[in-house]
């Protein structure tokens, strides 16, 4: 009997994993692709687009402003308006549970001259803002929201955005983020002057190479950490092309620990985007002795694209997750955390504070679940420990992700290997992989809905 209404996946110990796979579009670059499709002067046709609710968010969101989005399952067609075609919209934009909504948004508005509320569920609203904020009012935005109790200046959503007359700034982000560089990104091309963002580390690099693929004036130097956008003598026009999103490694990664860890596994999944700021995932696998072969297919709007396949080559040992390791895989450490579950010796996290500002403080919540399970963690501000229980199995049992998406299908892949069965409320998986129980259920694992 389930006695909480939300639905549930319950997962058994699991017989070996096998089969060809592939996983929904990878969702950072769909937002993308939805979003600079509309900053488009024409029709963007979409393919393979990411089928969570997230992506579902930003649609929705354009669709406020005034563009077509029409989705029917992974095919979307955009009609692309381009910036000064977005309209003021009715009601606040509701970014659902995606932070990138939101903070991408906060950029294409802040340079829009009208006012916008962005707003977004429980989850979103507890997330920090200041840290787009701030930049984007020297550029001469006005921005305002709730006041964060946790930190001095900083705001929560929901947010209210008066935009128009930019100026370009120069800034050296205080933390290595897709989110805020995006943001810095939409805003500078819509401003007066040069525009200059400096990371302290590559972040995913999605959006300058789907501009600039777009025709939009943005370089980056070699290693990416520097950008230049420089709209002075631009038209203002991007140029539509076709898009074909790649499967989400991000997805992926929980399917390819499954196959790391569960005995005799041999699992494929094709048309995966292996683009070198997210493949942290990868070499962290490669470096716990995971037996992983990667291989380019194709490239896709200068996205890299390809197969991966993992086997399960007997136990995983332990290994130091951090720095530009950290940040090339920060979305994949709940999944990374199981691999190190099952490992041999102590693994550690570091480097990893953002993800106490994740979809939930990640930190918090995979640590007390590897503790739920009989794992021993340590945890600390920037990071934790996990000592591998060298192949003993996991304790199943009731799993609270603190509605979390990767965090429910972390848990879930620990659950493969549990004795007793594990139950795993299963709604917020939807935001990034629907499909996830189906796709593991088609490669043999005991997966069924309660
Ligand atoms: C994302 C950037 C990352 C990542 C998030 C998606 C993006 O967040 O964790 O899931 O699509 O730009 P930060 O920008 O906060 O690092």
């Amino acid at each position: 009997m389930n006695p909480d209404p939300q639905p549930l996946l319950r997962l058994g110990r699991s017989p070996a994993l096998r089969g060809v796979c592939r996983v929904p579009g990878d969702k950072s670059i769909s937002h993308r692709a939805l979003l600079f499709g509309a900053l488009c002067q024409g029709t963007v046709e979409i393919r393979g687009l990411g089928l969570g609710g997230d992506n579902a968010s930003t649609a929705a969101a354009l669709r406020a402003l005034g563009v077509s989005v029409q989705i029917s399952g992974a095919s979307a067609r955009v009609e692309g308006v381009g910036f000064a075609g977005l309209r003021a919209a009715a009601a606040a934009l509701d970014c659902g549970n995606s932070g990138t909504t939101m903070r991408l948004f906060c950029g294409l508005l802040a340079g829009r001259p009208f006012t916008s509320t962005l707003s977004g569920d429980p989850s979103l609203s507890r997330r920090p803002m200041g840290r787009v904020a701030k930049p984007l009012r020297l550029m001469g935005a006005r921005i305002e929201g709730h006041v964060d109790p946790a930190r001095p200046q900083g705001i929560l959503p929901p947010l209210v955005i008066r935009g128009g007359n930019l100026r370009g700034i120069d800034y050296v982000l205080p933390v290595a983020s897709a989110q805020l560089k995006s943001a810095l990104v939409l805003a500078g091309l819509q401003a007066a002057g040069k525009t200059r963002i400096e990371e302290p580390g590559l972040s995913r690099d999605h959006t300058e190479r789907m501009l600039r693929f777009l025709g939009a004036p943005i370089s980056a130097e070699p290693g990416g950490r520097r950008i230049l956008v420089d709209p002075s003598g631009w038209n203002g026009v991007l140029a539509p092309a076709p898009v074909d999103v790649p499967g989400d490694l991000s997805s992926a990664a929980f399917l390819l620990v499954a196959a790391a860890i569960v005995p005799g596994s041999d699992v494929t999944i094709e048309n995966v985007g292996l683009n070198p700021t997210r493949t942290g995932v990868l070499d962290a696998l490669r470096a716990m002795a995971a037996d992983i072969e990667s291989t380019q297919t194709a490239e896709a709007m200068g996205e890299p694209v390809g197969r991966v396949r993992v086997r399960c080559a007997g136990r995983l040992r332990a290994a130091r997750i951090a720095g530009a390791l950290a940040l090339r895989s920060i979305d994949e450490i709940p999944a990374l955390a199981i691999a190190a579950a099952l490992a041999e010796g102590r693994s550690e996290f570091a480097d990893v504070g953002e993800l106490r500002v994740k979809e939930s403080d990640r930190i918090a919540s995979i640590t007390r679940e590897l503790r739920r399970a009989g794992i021993a963690v340590e945890e600390s501000s920037e990071g934790f420990t996990v000592t591998g229980s060298a192949g003993r199995p996991p304790k199943g049992g009731q799993v609270s992700p603190d509605r979390d998406h990767r965090i429910a299908m972390a848990s879930a892949v620990l659950g493969l290997l549990a004795e007793e069965e594990t139950l795993v409320p299963s709604d917020d998986i939807a935001t990034s992989f629907p499909t996830f129980a189906e796709i593991l259920r088609s490669l043999g694992a005991d997966v069924s809905e309660r």
